[in-house]
């Protein structure tokens, strides 16, 4: 790496960071091309989770549906499946949303216009940054919390992550720094040291290529920077999943169309009165009772997190002699009714429904069953 400059100038570190990304880019597979829709996919499922985790998913993404125009033909389902369990599904159902617009309004190619990206669902100001710079070339910064926390450092300044205001100065002192030639180069050299050697907790300051301009570093105050504003805990929410099978024939939900985990199926869930543990005891006791229940098999408790909530999961396993749901249906959930579409299904189309990670251990044991297969 550069060795330090008698001279520095404050803008030392665009050079050094951009050297650094000739050298040291990770080798990830939406930088192999420069298509608008690959890059505009990759920022898609890099919003919520990590590289790692993304690089399957966009490999098989791109198989089943390699271009604008394909995905905007193809069906919900079918997307919500190669999408399963990536999470937060809304960005699935935005994206094939934006696909029909861009098809339909754009020839199928993706604007090359801020103010068109936007507009499109699923596109906020750091995507929309992100596509401008890496597949078109345009001098506009991308600020996720990531680059807060990488810039905060750098120039020693008290910025928030959470807060919005903090983010839209990131942005500003960026618009002034971004380089036109390289702009997509210097946004995903941030991006890598701030996923490789600028990290939240253990910054890796000896090893990473702004050492020695820095302020953070030299002034030996890289924890102090960004600055941690106080986070509620998340709302608990305590659930009771319930599993109801007969034969070869599970029970399903499939959840409505808005609101969290929008579209996708589940299995049904215990009424949820007033948090009373012993009123979902009586429940489930007045459940067992029925004449047509074969056995009850108390599944292990799951914790879930999504981003503002948490699912903490009782399960039990209802098998019954005939799929008939009404002596149960009392103590069922039924409050999203209206949208919900009801289901038994056969194990085989278990596996091929579209379920919530929160599922995922859930639908193991019921396929992994001896009982019967199908
Ligand atoms: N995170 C978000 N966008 C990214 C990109 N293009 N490369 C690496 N990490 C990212
Ligand atoms: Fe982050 Fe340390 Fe590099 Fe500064 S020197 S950018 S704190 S890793």
């Amino acid at each position: 790496m550069k060795t330090v400059h008698n001279q520095q100038t404050a803008d030392d570190w665009i050079v050094c960071l951009i050297e650094w990304f000739d050298l040291r880019a990770r080798a990830l597979p939406w930088r192999r091309s420069k298509d608008p829709y690959r890059i505009w996919l990759s920022e898609i499922m890099l919003q919520q989770t990590q590289v790692q985790t993304v690089i399957p998913y966009f490999e098989r993404f791109l198989s089943a549906f390699p271009t604008v125009s394909a995905l905007a033909e193809a069906n919900e389902q079918d997307v919500f499946k190669i999408w399963e369990g990536l999470g937060y599904y809304s960005r699935a159902r935005n994206l094939l949303k934006a696909a029909k617009i861009v098809h339909h309004d754009h020839q199928g190619k993706l604007p090359d216009q801020k103010n068109q990206l936007l507009a499109l669902p699923g596109i906020g100001p750091y995507t929309a940054g992100a596509i401008l710079s890496i597949a078109f070339g345009k001098p506009v910064p991308a600020v996720d919390g990531n680059v807060v926390r990488v810039l905060s450092r750098i120039t020693a300044t008290a910025w928030d992550l959470k807060n919005l205001k903090d983010r839209q100065a990131v942005q500003k002192v960026l618009e002034q720094k971004i380089p036109d030639n390289r702009p997509g180069d210097f946004n995903e050299a941030i991006m890598d040291l701030g996923a490789t050697v600028c990290l939240p907790q253990n910054p890796q300051c000896h090893q990473c290529p702004l050492q020695s301009s820095c302020r953070a570093n030299l002034l030996n105050q890289t924890a102090d920077f960004p600055v941690k504003s106080s986070s509620r805990p998340l709302p608990v929410e305590d659930r009771v999943l319930i599993i109801i099978s007969s034969g070869p024939l599970v029970h399903v939900l499939q959840r409505p169309d808005t609101g969290l985990l929008a579209g996708l199926y589940t299995f049904d869930w215990l009424k949820q009165d007033s948090s009373v543990s012993a009123l979902n005891q009586s429940r489930l006791i007045e459940m067992r009772a029925s004449p047509i229940v074969i056995g009850v098999q108390p599944l292990p408790d799951l914790v879930h997190r999504f981003t503002h909530l948490i699912w903490s999961i009782k399960a039990h396993w209802f098998q019954i002699s005939e799929p008939n749901l009404s002596p149960f249906l009392d103590h069922l959930d039924s409050s999203c009714d209206v949208s919900q579409q009801s289901a038994w299904v056969s194990k085989k189309e278990l596996k091929h429904l579209p379920l919530p990670k929160a599922m995922h251990a859930y639908r193991e044991i019921v396929l992994d069953s001896s009982t019967e297969s199908s």
